[in-house]
């Protein structure tokens, strides 16, 4: 072999890596030119030893020269053909983070938290508070402090969850009138009470075992049964529509005295009877009374100088009777396509 064939090979070899557009093709050349038994430059040493010694060393030397030159033109390439494969990644994959993005659905107030806040904005109107108690309850402020003793057969109305034989989920926004009585100590007092309650009552299309509700207690002088009923009408009215009516029926709880049920006149039919209010006219909202006066005095409140009412209903039964909807469970399924009326 002379320098000239080595030269040859060198510039062959370097075309070719020139041309190459892959790795892969870089791959094959790499094998072909310096592969160990076959590549070309093994090839041109194959016959090394029958060569005169000085010749040896000049072949030896212009093999490793061109070993050498196509190692480092393979790796140039190699240098390159990775440079443009990360521009075109570049190109290809970037992330232009001053593009829109898709557009985001707007969420919006669920029905029940709509609802609630309704009433209160209305009660609001009239001068009462909003006040809030715990959840998790003693069996003192859900039970003994409305009247409703150990062994007291309406306490079967409140089936109720217990921690312990003096801890309950509370079954009622009742208790709240007791915590704001004592807190607030002066009449006069105009609060409502919107919180959830616990029943042990199995999921139905009527009944959940966790629901919630809004409690009003009024404490003044010489609050009467028609104070009671105004507020509760004019709350309706707000609700619901001018149109609209109120009954109370006479009812029975323990912490009110006397006590009623009040109902709504059917919007559907306006009170004629019809499938909705099932031909009843009314439908039923929820319970109320004049504060009985030994709840007054559990409160701290002396009842010779003070009287007071109380009212106490569902935000889901008003949901429904607002919304003509008859399951309750509905409000707590994730299912959009009902939420979404709303
Ligand atoms: N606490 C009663 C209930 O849960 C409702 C009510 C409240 C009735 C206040 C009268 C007065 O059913």
């Amino acid at each position: 072999m002379s320098d000239s064939d080595a030269s040859a090979l060198t510039s062959r070899a370097l075309a070719a890596i020139g041309q190459a557009q892959t790795e892969g093709e870089l791959g094959r050349i790499e094998v072909e030119y310096l592969g160990r038994k076959s590549g070309h430059v093994s090839r041109l040493l194959s016959n090394i030893g029958q060569l005169p010694a000085a010749e040896k060393a000049a072949l030896g030397k212009a093999a490793n020269e061109t070993k050498r030159f196509i190692e480092a033109a393979l790796a140039a390439r190699r240098a390159e053909l990775d440079a443009s494969r990360l521009a075109d990644l570049a190109e290809t994959e970037a992330i232009d983070v001053t593009f829109p993005g898709p557009p985001l659905g707007r969420g919006h107030i669920h029905v029940l938290t709509q609802i609630r806040r309704q009433i209160e904005t209305v009660l609001e109107s009239l001068g009462y508070q909003v006040e809030l108690g715990p959840e998790v309850e003693t069996e003192w402020y859900n039970f003994e402090a409305l009247n409703l003793t150990a062994g007291h057969p309406a306490r079967e109305s409140w089936d109720s969850f217990y921690f312990s034989p003096d801890l309950l989920l509370r079954a009622h926004t009742s208790p709240v009138q007791i915590r704001a009585m004592q807190s607030i100590k002066d009449p006069p007092i105009y609060i409502i009470t919107p919180g959830r309650v616990y029943r042990r009552d199995p999921p139905e299309a009527t009944r959940l075992p966790y629901f919630s509700q809004v409690e009003g207690l009024a404490v003044d002088n010489g609050l009467t049964v028609g104070d009671m009923k105004g507020t509760l009408l004019y709350m309706i009215q707000s609700l619901y529509g001018r149109e609209r009516k109120v009954r109370i029926r006479p009812s029975y709880f323990p912490f009110t005295e006397p006590s009623f049920e009040f109902d709504v006149s059917c919007g559907i039919c306006g009170g004629v009877g019809c499938k909705s209010c099932r031909h009843k006219g009314w439908l039923e909202v929820g319970g109320c009374g004049m504060v009985h006066p030994q709840v007054l005095r559990n409160g701290g409140i002396d009842p010779t100088q003070w009287n007071g009412y109380a009212w106490g209903f569902g935000i889901e039964r008003m949901a429904m009777l607002k919304h003509d909807v008859d399951d309750i469970r509905l409000f707590y399924e994730p299912d959009l396509r009902f939420l979404e009326q709303f």
